[in-house]
């Protein structure tokens, strides 16, 4: 982050919001809107303190602009966290509280579900403004499956490209977490046939892929070494830092989970090693693209041929490393912050 205590990451506009009545401290951060309205969910946490909500929510705004770009969606790059004390904190009044600071930005940020939030708190918020996705009723709904099926097919792309294998029938697939993203995941896999090694820190999700799939288990903190074809992270952030790189048992690394790299360095490392980086905001870009789609034009078969579209984005991005000799991860940022400059171009020039 930039040292002008002022500067808060690039960003547009960060609005923080409180409300004494229902006790809502909430942060609203709009990275960037050049390509349209900021579009990013709502994180409701405890978080540590203050500093260290603002400064989730400066990271996951700017996350977005990146990702909303690289799916050539018409939206900016936002985001929003809710601070709670505790889990029974989050109650109907604190929500339409914050529904209604959404509202006062007039369409400028769109928000929707993330950790923390559910489809029927984004229910709840649209009793307050329109500028919210996510609604089952509005279209697809949960952005979970189409997050899977991008990553899946981002898949198919990473071990084309690295294995020179035209299908995943056979190859060992590797998933940590075995959530939303992760437990379809796994079931796209299986049903091409390929195998599966799992973990979770819930062994009851672990066993339950196990008995559907036939998955063998490992332990959480080792599922990164499995000798697998490729390694999939749809659990945490910041997965993929020195040790674990030096220890990862795959040739592709190509998972739903946000943040894999710990720092900007660990592209550059996997791709040291020879390990093909799926760089996670254009493969897990399948919910946003869900999200966005939502509404009275909404049609299931363009949603699935742009879900299928990042597959072509991986491919792009791959063929940019191997002809510039630099990591994925590398060529995905030059590339989105190429189209963002041609954004912010348009809507000057307009
Ligand atoms: P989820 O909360 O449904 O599932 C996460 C799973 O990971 C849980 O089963 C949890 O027990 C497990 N887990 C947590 N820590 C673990 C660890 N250290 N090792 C192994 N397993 C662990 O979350 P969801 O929705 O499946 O999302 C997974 C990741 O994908 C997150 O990073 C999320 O930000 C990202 N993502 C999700 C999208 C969606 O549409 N749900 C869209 C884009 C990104």
């Amino acid at each position: 982050m930039n040292a002008d205590p002022l500067d808060l990451d690039g960003h547009e506009m960060v609005i923080q919001c409180r409300d004494a009545g229902s006790g809502l401290r909430a942060i609203i951060a709009i990275h960037d809107s050049s390509a349209g309205p900021a579009m990013g969910g709502c994180r409701i946490a405890a978080y540590p303190s203050t500093a260290a909500a603002l400064t989730d929510a400066l990271r996951l705004s700017r996350g977005m602009t990146f990702k909303n770009i690289m799916a050539g969606l018409p939206h900016g790059g936002g985001k929003s966290v809710i601070l709670l004390e505790r889990p029974e904190d989050k109650t109907p009044a604190l929500l339409l509280a914050f529904a209604e600071r959404v509202n006062g930005l007039g369409g400028r940020y769109i928000t929707g579900e993330d950790v923390g939030s559910t489809v029927a708190d984004i229910q709840l918020m649209r009793k307050v403004t329109p500028h919210v996705r996510g609604i089952p009723e509005n279209g697809p709904g949960d952005p979970s499956p189409m997050t899977a099926l991008g990553v899946f097919v981002g898949i198919r792309k990473a071990v084309l490209h690295r294995l020179g294998a035209e299908t995943l029938t056979g190859l060992t697939v590797a998933v940590q977490g075995l959530g939303a993203v992760g437990s379809r995941l796994c079931g796209l896999l299986h049903d091409v046939g390929a195998r599966l090694v799992v973990a979770d820190v819930d062994p009851a999700r672990a066993r339950e892929a196990a008995d559907r799939f036939g998955a063998a288990i490992a332990r959480p903190e080792e599922v990164h070494g499995a000798r697998a074809d490729v390694f999939a992270p749809c659990a945490l952030g910041a997965v993929l830092d020195a040790g674990t790189i030096r220890a990862l048992g795959a040739a592709v690394v190509a998972g739903g989970a946000n943040n894999q790299l710990a720092t900007a360095q660990d592209g550059a490392r996997l791709a040291e090693r020879g390990i093909l980086y799926a760089p996670d905001y254009v493969i897990n870009a399948g919910g946003v693209i869900s999200t966005a789609l939502e509404g009275p034009g909404y049609e299931r078969g363009e949603l699935l041929r742009r879900v299928h579209g990042i597959a072509d984005t991986l491919g792009e991005i791959f063929e940019h490393a191997i002809a510039d000799g630099v990591a994925t991860s590398a060529v995905a940022d030059r590339l989105a912050l190429g189209r963002l400059e041609a954004a912010r171009h348009a809507r000057r020039s307009a």
